[in-house]
This record gives C-alpha cells, sequence and structure tokens, in this order.
C-alpha cells in the first residue's frame, strides 16, 4: 500500500523511540522508502546504526554536516518526500515546531517542508496535559499538521495517563490513510461521539450510556477515506481511531466550544449522546446529606443542540451536516420531524429501546432519513455502518 512513497521520519529524544525501529521495519514491509533524522537526543535512546540498518538509508544527523550536506541538503531532504513523520514527537519538538524554531537538523526540516506532516507524540502525562502543550497542539493541528496517540496506559516511568506513543501499526494506519489518495482526500471532517457528563458538584454528574462505539468507528472510517478527521468525544472507553485528530471533553458546552474551533469542515456527523439538560449550578463542594432535611432538588437547564448549532445556515456550515436519532418508538417518524427540526441533511435514525442491544452493543440496525426518503439498512456492526456512511458521505462530497 505504501509502494512508492517515500517517509521521512524524525526520531526525537523520547524512550518511545524503540518503537519507531519496529516502524521504520513495518514502513518497509510496505514498500515505503524511509529516510531518517536521528536527533541528538533520539540517539541517546537508539543507535544511528539500528536506523540505518533497518531503513537501508543513511541516517541524517546534523544540520552542519558535510559528509550530510553532500549526500542531499536539508531543503531537499525536507521536500523530497511524500510525509514527514515525526515518532516520537515529544513536547520539546512539538513546542519548537510551533514556535517556528529551526535549531537542528530536525527542526529545521519540519520548517523547511512543504509536505504534510504527521506527530507521534510521547511524554509523560502531566507534560502533556500541561497548558503550553495543550496550547502547541492545538497551534500545530490549526496548521493542518496531523496527529496521531497519544494512547492512554502505563508510562514508561511506572505511571499511568495518557502519552504513550501510538503503536507502530497505528501510526502506520495513520500514514497509510493520509498518503492514500482515498475519496475524502483533502476533505476536513468532524465528529462527535459518546456520552456528555454535566457535573452536579464535585464527584457527581449527570449522564448516560453511550459508549462511543459507534462515533469513534465513524471517524476511523472517515479518516481511513482519506478525510482529516477530528474526533470530538465524552468520556468513554474506547481506544483513540487511529490517524484522527481526538479532542476529550465532559459536557454539552465544551464539546459545543471544541465543534466551533473545528470548523471549518465538509462534513460533520453528529453522534455523540448529549446530555438534554444540565444542572442550572454546579456545587462547589460535595453535596452533604443533612439528618431529617429533604432530598435536593437539582434544578435543570437545557444543554446547547450541537447538531443544530452546526445545521444553522452560514459560512461556516459543513456542506453535509449527519445527525442520529436515538428513538425508542416510531422510528422513522421521529426521525423525519428531528431532521426538520434540528436543519441537518440526514438522520441516522436507530432504535435504542431495550432489548434492541444498541447502546453499548456492537451492532446497529440503521434507517437513514434524508431529503429525499427512507433507506433501510439491515443489522451490521458499527464498523460495518461507519463504513457504509463514510463511503456515503464520499459519494455526496464528490
Ligand atoms: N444532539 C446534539 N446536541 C444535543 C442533543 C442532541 O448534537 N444537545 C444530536 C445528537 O448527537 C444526535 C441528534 O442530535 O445526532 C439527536 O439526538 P437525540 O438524543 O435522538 O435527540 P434529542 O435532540 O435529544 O431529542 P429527544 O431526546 O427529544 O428525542
Amino acid at each position: 500500500m505504501l509502494a512508492g512513497k517515500r517517509i521521512l521520519l524524525v526520531i526525537a529524544g523520547g524512550i518511545a523511540a524503540y518503537k519507531s525501529l519496529d516502524l521504520i521495519r513495518r514502513l518497509r514491509e510496505r514498500g515505503a522508502d524511509v529516510r531518517c533524522i536521528l536527533t541528538a537526543a533520539g540517539a541517546e535512546f537508539v543507535t544511528p546504526l539500528s536506523v540505518q540498518t533497518l531503513s537501508r538509508n543513511t541516517v541524517f544527523r546534523d544540520l552542519f554536516s558535510l559528509t550530510d550536506e553532500s549526500e542531499i541538503g536539508h531543503i531537499r531532504l525536507a521536500r523530497d518526500c511524500d510525509l514527514v513523520v515525526v515518532a516520537p514527537a515529544t513536547a520539546d519538538i512539538m513546542a519548537k515546531l510551533a514556535a517556528g524554531f529551526a535549531s537542528d537538523l530536525a527542526t529545521t526540516c519540519l520548517l523547511a517542508t512543504d509536505r504534510p506532516i504527521l506527530l507521534a507524540p510521547a511524554m509523560n502525562f502531566v507534560m502533556w496535559g500541561q497548558p503550553a502543550t495543550q496550547a502547541n497542539l492545538a497551534t500545530l493541528t490549526g496548521r493542518g499538521v496531523r496527529i496521531v496517540g497519544p494512547a492512554s496506559g502505563a508510562l514508561a516511568e511506572g505511571e499511568i495517563g495518557a502519552g504513550r506513543m501510538s503503536e507502530p501499526l497505528e501510526i502506520v494506519a495513520a500514514i497509510e490513510a493520509i498518503l492514500d489518495a482515498g475519496p475524502l482526500k483533502d476533505r476536513r471532517a468532524l465528529v462527535t461521539s459518546g456520552p456528555t457528563y454535566e457535573p452536579i458538584d464535585p464527584v457527581r454528574f449527570i449522564g448516560n450510556r453511550s459508549s462511543g462505539k459507534q462515533g469513534h468507528a465513524i471517524a476511523a472510517a472517515l479518516a481511513a477515506l482519506g478525510a482529516d478527521t477530528t474526533l470530538v468525544t465524552g468520556p468513554t472507553q474506547v481506544p483513540d481511531p487511529p490517524g484522527v485528530r481526538v479532542v476529550r471533553i465532559e459536557t454539552a458546552e465544551q464539546m459545543l466550544a471544541a465543534c466551533r474551533a473545528a470548523l471549518p469542515a465538509d462534513v460533520a456527523v453528529c453522534a455523540a449522546a448529549v446530555a438534554d439538560w444540565r444542572p442550572v449550578a454546579t456545587a462547589g463542594q460535595k453535596i452533604k446529606k443533612k439528618e431529617g432535611a429533604a432530598a435536593p432538588a437539582i434544578a435543570l437547564t437545557e444543554n446547547p443542540d450541537i447538531l443544530a448549532t452546526l445545521s444553522k445556515p452560514g459560512a461556516t456550515r459543513p456542506r453535509l451536516v449527519v445527525g442520529f436519532a436515538a428513538e425508542t418508538e416510531n422510528v422513522v417518524a421521529n426521525a423525519q420531524a428531528k431532521r426538520t427540526r434540528k436543519g441537518c441533511d440526514w438522520i441516522l435514525a436507530n432504535d435504542v429501546s431495550t432489548g434492541s442491544g444498541t447502546f453499548g452493543g456492537d451492532d446497529n440496525t440503521i434507517q437513514v432519513v434524508d431529503a429525499s426518503g427512507v433507506e433501510a439498512w439491515s443489522r451490521m456492526s458499527k464498523d460495518d455502518v461507519a463504513r457504509r456512511l463514510a463511503a456515503r458521505i464520499a459519494a455526496a462530497l464528490a
């Protein structure tokens, strides 16, 4: 699949650099030509000899090396490729890239390239969560830099959290999604997924049973067709889809803000189970039981409707807006009414009544309601629903 493609791989200084050796091998197996830049810090973790042996190419290390420059000048190195991949992308290299530094060969090539850039971040979870890193991430994604990962899990230091570099095969999938001239190449997609949590106090919230499986599968399917995809998700247990920019939020208001920040998009798919209401006020401290007192009443107010907001006519309205309708009765009639009320183009109606197995399950039975009528899909896996929807979207945007 990557035959004839040339990847410039920047290996920066992080413990995850050992996985980059496997990444080189996987890319070569798929026919890619891999040229590597090993930063000074990167060379503390993997040896130039390993990188050179696996890539079967000269390893470039120094901006001021006559040997490297005579092999291939750094400007050509930056441009004579289909994609630049930074794995591991440390907090340091992300900061330098965001600020436009050209202080070594790696950062100079990242600044000099006119090719797409994919980062596979890897760092301690506290570093990843720092406002500085998150601001750099937002700057970079805003400029079109693609991100894969990081995953959550055990980190090398023995701590647990988000910051683990994606596995080599996930990075390969992200690379294939970018380089494959899929039907959604050059399109931007926005997907919402999962539940929202609306806080009552620091420990309690109003939420729902949405697993995020369907929304995540849709983001993966759109990315697999080449779309530059942003997934805005509430709290879920499902892994991040490869090659997708993931924005994690908790409340409906945060979801709306993240969706607005992800515009413009050619298509928006709202698969999230957004809480319809939120507590008017969130208690600053845990609400305590009081002897003999009545149970507290929680006053609710309506949440913004994200689907309806994205569907409003205007300069930033995606060309295609797709919603879901979770119904327990009169599925098609309710979905039709919902489509008109919210102003979206298509509604994928599904039956979430008790016993349907849709919420949290792996399968879904969908009826697509659009301006021309109803299309009933047979029961299929959520992954198949996602692929069929992505193909329908590709056809509509073609
Ligand atoms: N939706 C949204 N923002 C909300 C509520 C819903 O974006 N505040 C989106 C969902 O992501 C879905 C669609 O609207 O795509 C329909 O969601 P659903 O729960 O079926 O409809 P509701 O608007 O909540 O209507 P009701 O609960 O009355 O059926």
